[in-house]
């Protein structure tokens, strides 16, 4: 079983805090991906499994062992970095086998392991190239080989795909993806990247800096949908989701029914009614996704109500278009089909709708989502 658990896990640099009161079950087998923007401390957490950072506080088990005071090579984990740190004068079999051969395992094993390893990753034909005859996303793949060979409890990646071009990472992350779940390792993944987050994770681990979280760097943890559908507070409501949720201060009404911020008017969603109580006559931030604007005519909603806003910006993709339109001072977006319908153009005023149902409320203060039946 190797579940990995950080209990109230504290982390100082120099006594500048970088992590705070992080608790978190990993749980055996389980992919999981911690996210969050530069700087929020995800490689010093990663770092801390691997054992490459000290433990300022709290406790941290792999498996049912406290780790704390473990070292490195005795916690039979194996970590594949964004450089993929290959021995430029060895080939490709070497460097998978290198490992291997430090511990000095029988040669006939070695080479099966490696044999084995490389025909996984589509590597055989390149076994005997240096790397520096080898593509970025062959190099990642000899890198993930001295990784898988060495069978370990728990595979720890930061930021692997950074440096490959955008169509190399898509293969790529997908084929990290499967391999894992045919491993049935334990694996942490780092990324910045919330695309890489929701296409890769069982769950996801989203992280803030201190310096706006002062109580704690763990904003949620979920599965990808239960990150999109229900953010448990604005952090996470802006951080998952392409374009940015939309957020804008509304003020709920004397009878808890409706919304407004000047002649945006929205009905509170069934859900949101009986957790209201507290705000009558009070601002909320209101979240709305670019999907859930659509075009007047178009959308197929049973409950909409019309939004109207100062076209800045169309941007043309094709199957969908994205409109960046102003509403007072906040700059809002819409993602509306992309064929078949008549786009807006800059400095129009266009009439869009919005899916009155697909709301998300929170504490302007606290920042955290009202309470939902
Ligand atoms: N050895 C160190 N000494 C002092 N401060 C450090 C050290 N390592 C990291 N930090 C600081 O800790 C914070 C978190 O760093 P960390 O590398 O964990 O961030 P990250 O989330 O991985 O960011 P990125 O996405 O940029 O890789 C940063 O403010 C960083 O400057
Ligand atoms: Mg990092």
């Amino acid at each position: 079983m190797a579940q990995i658990i950080f209990d109230a896990v504290s982390k100082r640099f120099n006594d500048v805090p970088v992590i705070e009161n992080l608790s978190l079950h990993i749980r055996d087998q389980e992919f999981m991906v911690f996210v969050g923007p530069s700087g929020c401390g995800k490689s010093t957490a990663l770092r801390m499994i691997a054992g490459l950072e000290e433990i300022s506080a709290g406790t941290l088990s792999i498996g049912d062992r406290v780790v704390n005071d473990v070292h490195p090579k005795d916690r039979d984990v194996a970590m594949v970095f964004q450089s993929y740190a290959l021995y430029p004068h060895m080939s490709v079999r070497d460097n998978i086998a290198f490992g291997l051969k430090i511990r000095k395992l029988p040669p006939a094993e070695i080479d099966a392991l490696v044999n084995d390893a490389a025909s996984m990753l589509g590597l055989t034909e390149f076994l005997d190239r240096k790397p520096r005859a080898l593509s970025g996303g062959q190099r990642q793949r000899v890198a993930l080989g001295r990784a898988i060979v060495r069978k370990p409890k728990v595979f720890l990646f930061d930021e692997p795909l950074s440096n490959l071009d955008a169509e190399l990472r898509v293969v790529m992350r997908a084929e990290i993806a499967r391999l894992q779940r045919r491993l049935k390792i334990t694996t942490v993944y780092v990324t910045h990247d919330q695309v890489e987050a929701m296409t890769m994770g069982d769950r996801i681990a989203v992280l803030a800096p201190l310096k706006r979280h002062p109580a704690g760097n763990l904003m949620q943890v979920g599965t990808p949908l239960e990150l999109y559908d229900r953010p448990q507070n604005l952090f996470v409501a802006r951080f998952i989701g392409t374009p940015s949720m939309n957020v804008v201060p509304m003020e709920v009404d004397a009878s808890g029914t409706q919304l407004r911020h000047q002649d945006l008017v929205l009905p509170v969603p069934a859900s949101f009614r009986a957790g209201i109580g507290n705000y009558h006559g009070r601002t909320v931030s209101v979240g709305f996704r670019p999907e859930h604007v659509g075009h007047a005519e178009e959308h197929q909603w049973t409950s909409v109500a019309p939004i109207r806003g100062a076209v800045e910006i169309v941007e043309t993709l094709g199957h969908e278009a994205m409109i960046h339109f102003r509403l007072g001072e906040h700059m809002l977006i819409g993602k509306i089909r992309g064929h078949g319908l008549t786009l807006p153009r800059p400095g129009e005023t266009v009439e869009l709708v919005i899916k009155a149902d697909g709301l998300h409320l929170f504490d302007p203060q606290s920042e955290k989502r009202l309470p939902e039946a």
